[in-house]
């Protein structure tokens, strides 16, 4: 299993180019299954979880053909209606041609992705927007069930415990395009991977309009191919502009889009990162007197991701006075705790916070990849702390972030991969 060697305590200067985002590509690759004609995505980034689910577009019989950052997604042979466990347990995404399978082919059978190292992921919420759509959905031995739904026009909410569901509403969004007149969504996700979902789907053909957090599908007959281009990873540029600030250097990350990003970028202003937005992208400089702690809670979009919430508590284990974090979207999601304590950081988890009290330096050390984005907190941490640090099991890193040791050499860092 491949590691990184990291030696720390270089600032970081250069451009970083950013690539697709992973939570774009993924549902909309499978609602391409919706189309009766080929589709061609461009700015697909070449990642382990894009492979995944590669393979299970192929099992329900599209052909897929990548060419460089191209992907070409025929549908037309889209025949399969089952999803099997084991494809689904090594990428909880995969459970996104649920709604395709059950709008197109009136049938689905696919395997609950079970269990999930940030926590408990329940699939309540989608299996509530397909009933509420008028599909009786069983759940027999590990298989979300549907057979010859009875789709019909409904308004319903989405909302869940800890507010909007993204993969909810992808998947009700899908299973509603052919419907037979209006479906309407309260309590939908609004995060820009989900607007571009309703952006690919539209551009398809789709009659789907979006006001606030509801979501009107005005059913249509048949969806057609096109050509789409993914949006920007707002999380890999999150990552990246953390770096700037944890290495105390000067970054510019190229092809951002800095609306998608509005409470991370005044978040890394007030810790003391210099954010200015250039052509194309925007300049990340770390200004040293103005550094102050802060608390974040992390929220649906529009609010802190916690898909950056690990990044940050590694910035903010450098970050002079006290800071907290509470994670209200996955309460469990701490595992990079232990092992930054173990670079010498000092954060204390209480239930849901972690309260964080800068210390002046983080040591090497070897550490775990537990997930993409606790393994992203342990590279930046690495990146800023004295000596080596060896960091196991990095494959968490390649489902996810593109090239990663790559973009982060070309800006100056010593870190190596070794198999
Ligand atoms: C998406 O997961 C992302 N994955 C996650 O990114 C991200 O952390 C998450 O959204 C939150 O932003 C993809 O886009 C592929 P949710 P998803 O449904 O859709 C609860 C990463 O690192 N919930 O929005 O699975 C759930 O437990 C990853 O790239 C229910 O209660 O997340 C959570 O508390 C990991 N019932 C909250 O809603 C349900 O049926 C939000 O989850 C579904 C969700």
């Amino acid at each position: 299993m491949d590691q990184f060697i990291v030696e720390g305590g270089v600032p970081l200067r250069g451009v970083v180019p950013i690539s697709g985002a992973k939570n774009a590509t993924l549902p909309i690759m499978a609602a391409s299954l919706l189309a009766n004609s080929p589709v061609t995505l461009r700015n697909v980034p070449a990642l382990m979880d894009i492979d995944s689910m590669m393979r299970m577009l192929h099992h329900v019989g599209a052909d897929v053909v990548r060419d460089k950052d191209s992907l070409v997604i025929d549908p037309t042979r889209f025949n399969v209606a089952e999803a099997p466990y084991d494809l689904v347990r090594k990428m909880r995404a995969s459970f996104y041609v649920l709604g395709p399978m059950v709008a197109k082919l009136k049938k689905a059978k696919v395997s609950l992705p079970g269990g999930c190292v940030i926590g408990r992921r329940p699939v309540d919420l989608h299996i509530k927007g397909l009933e509420a759509l008028g599909a009786k959905v069983k759940v027999e031995g590990g298989y979300v069930i549907v057979d010859k739904p009875k789709l019909k026009p409904a308004i319903f909410s989405l909302e869940g415990p800890s507010g909007s569901s993204v993969g909810a509403t992808c998947n009700t969004l899908m299973a509603a395009v052919f419907i037979e007149g209006r479906a309407v969504i309260h309590g939908a996700a609004k995060e820009p991977e989900v607007m571009a979902l309703v952006d690919f789907l539209n551009e398809m053909g789709a009659k789907i309009e979006v006001q606030d957090s509801t979501i009107t599908i005005e059913g249509v007959k048949e969806l057609h191919g096109t050509e789409h281009t993914i949006i920007p990873d707002r999380i890999e540029a999150g990552t990246y502009m953390v770096a700037a600030a944890i290495t105390r250097g000067d970054l510019t990350i190229k092809g951002c889009h800095l609306p998608h990003m509005e409470v991370v970028v005044s978040k890394l202003r007030e810790i003391g990162l210099e954010v200015e937005p250039v052509v194309g992208g925007a300049r990340c400089r770390f200004a040293n007197s103005r550094q102050s702690a802060i608390n974040i809670r992390t929220l649906p979009y529009p609010g802190f991701p916690t898909d950056l919430q690990a990044q940050f508590s590694s910035l903010l284990a450098l970050t002079k006075g006290e800071s907290t974090i509470t994670e209200t979207i996955y309460p469990e999601r701490f595992m990079h705790v232990a092992e930054l304590s173990r670079m010498g950081a000092e954060i204390s988890l209480y239930r849901a916070t972690a309260t964080i009290c800068g210390v002046d330096k983080l040591q090497g050390a070897p550490v775990m990849a537990t997930d993409l984005r606790a393994s992203a907190a342990l590279v930046l941490a690495a990146l800023a702390a004295e000596g080596k640090t060896e960091i196991l099991r990095v494959y968490h890193i390649d489902r996810g972030y593109e090239r990663l040791e790559k973009k982060l050499e070309a800006v100056g860092a010593r870190i190596r991969r070794v198999g």
